[in-house]
């Protein structure tokens, strides 16, 4: 059976001062990240080992093997478990600034400017009505990329696409730092945005 594991972070927990503070960072990571963890492992090991061998991003494809009693544990905790460990990586200490290559031509096609993308994707984050996250996604139907939100611990996978760049809008993500500021936290973590991450993720999707 696989099991999951937490992650490493790809830098220390305090490298991403002061625009997201080390206290959130620890806690996010090792608390809310790590129950994440456990508690898929907990539902996966309920579900008989032949209807999950793959790994989570194809089950949130498809629930429809998943007896339907356990399929909403198995979007929260399995959401919870890929949105975070992308999170990590759609950050860094030498983040911000503006993308590069396809990406940016792509982000010019749809939304006019980076600057134009860049507010709506924190309109459409500061929207969120309690806990969720706000995404740039890959639409592979269309071979577009989209904004969209999702609630809760949704993930992009389970309407079919591919998430590129995610916000984590829960208050476990900002309030020591931010208190009830949603909009102060998501102009921080513009400055923290790994472009070259999301760039060749990007650019391996789109081919
Ligand atoms: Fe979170």
């Amino acid at each position: 059976m696989v099991r999951y594991q937490l992650p490493k972070l790809p830098y220390s927990y305090d490298d991403l001062e002061p625009h997201i503070d080390k206290q959130t960072m620890m806690i996010h990571h090792q608390r809310h990240h790590q129950s994440y963890v456990d508690g898929l492992n907990k539902v996966l090991a309920e579900i008989s080992g032949s209807s999950h061998p793959q790994y989570i991003t194809s089950i949130l494809s498809d629930l429809t093997p998943i007896p339907e009693n356990l399929q909403k544990k198995i979007k929260f905790f399995g959401g919870g478990f890929e949105n975070h460990r992308l999170l990590w990586e759609m950050m860094n200490p030498d983040g911000g600034g503006i993308p590069g290559g396809r990406l940016a031509d792509s982000i010019d096609v749809y939304f006019n400017s980076f600057e134009e993308f860049k507010e709506i994707f924190s309109m459409e984050a500061l929207s969120i009505e309690g806990s969720g996250w706000s995404w740039l996604v890959f639409n592979q139907t269309f071979n577009k990329i989209e904004i969209i939100t999702t609630k809760n611990q949704d993930s992009p996978w389970i309407l079919n696409k591919i998430p590129l760049l995610g916000l984590d809008l829960w208050e476990h993500a900002y309030y020591l730092k931010h208190q009830n500021l949603r909009a102060d936290y998501i102009s921080s973590w513009w400055n923290v945005v790994n472009w070259d991450y999301v760039s060749n993720r990007f650019s391996e999707l789109s081919g």
